[in-house]
């Protein structure tokens, strides 16, 4: 059942650690989510995130092989855990992209020329590092955007980084090279309404921010 209440869907996010063991996610179901999850922004709409799908027991199995054993309670519980990596690569096909986005008739070949010749040169000199850390971010919002999306299809998640980042490309054939392990998502249902989720609290508000004047 959708959860279309915008307020309760992010007010009421809170990681989920216990899932009800025989809610299984089809896997149509995960091709809407990630679909509804693209829609994220991106740094240059450079979209330089990786989701891996882990849903079966065997593919859980390896997963839980890189987690710490904190972690171990999600991973045998959930219906999956989706690795969500930056591809440091994606700078790629930006020119393809914004060529597209031009064909498409969304922009004119003066904002094309303009998008290539500005931005393409920022990637194409960059270090490493600084490509891994756009995908990082762009990952990164795209992750928070999962989590919400999995609540409007009704599901719960928690993120995770608690495991050893060195081994996850290899658990996926990935490149680590190219693609950074960003976080884990256990997606699934909580298994008492909501109970199962220990309600954080979070600093007073006026702490978390200041207008510089
Ligand atoms: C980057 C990141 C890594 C996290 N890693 C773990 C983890 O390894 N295990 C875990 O149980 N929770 C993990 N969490 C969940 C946090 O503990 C949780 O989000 C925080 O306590 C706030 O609670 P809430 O999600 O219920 O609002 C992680 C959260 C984030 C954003």
């Amino acid at each position: 059942m959708r959860n279309n209440d915008f307020n309760d869907v992010v007010q009421n996010r809170h990681s989920v650690r216990n899932f009800d063991r025989t809610v299984k996610i089809p896997r149509f179901e995960f091709k809407q989510m990630i679909e509804e999850t693209i829609t994220a922004p991106s740094a240059c709409n450079l979209q330089a995130w990786h989701f891996e799908i882990a849903d079966t027991a065997a593919s859980l199995a390896r997963v839980k092989k890189y987690m710490m054993k904190f972690n171990y309670p999600q991973v045998d519980s959930c219906a999956a855990i989706v690795q969500l990596f930056g591809y440091s690569d994606a700078y790629k096909a930006y020119r393809k992209m914004w060529t597209k986005t031009y064909e498409e008739g969304h922009i004119t070949k003066e904002k094309l020329d303009e998008v290539l010749s500005t931005f393409l040169p920022l990637y194409e000199n960059g270090s490493r590092q600084m490509r891994a850390m756009d995908a990082i971010i762009d990952s990164s919002l795209a992750a928070m955007q999962f989590m919400l999306v999995a609540r409007n299809h009704g599901y719960d998640t928690n993120p995770i980084a608690g495991y050893d980042a060195n081994q996850v490309p290899a658990t996926f054939g990935l490149d680590p090279e190219l693609y950074v392990p960003v976080m884990a998502i256990a997606i699934g249902k909580s298994t008492k309404q909501m109970n199962d989720a220990v309600k954080t609290v979070r600093y007073p508000v006026e702490q978390n921010y200041h207008f510089a004047d």
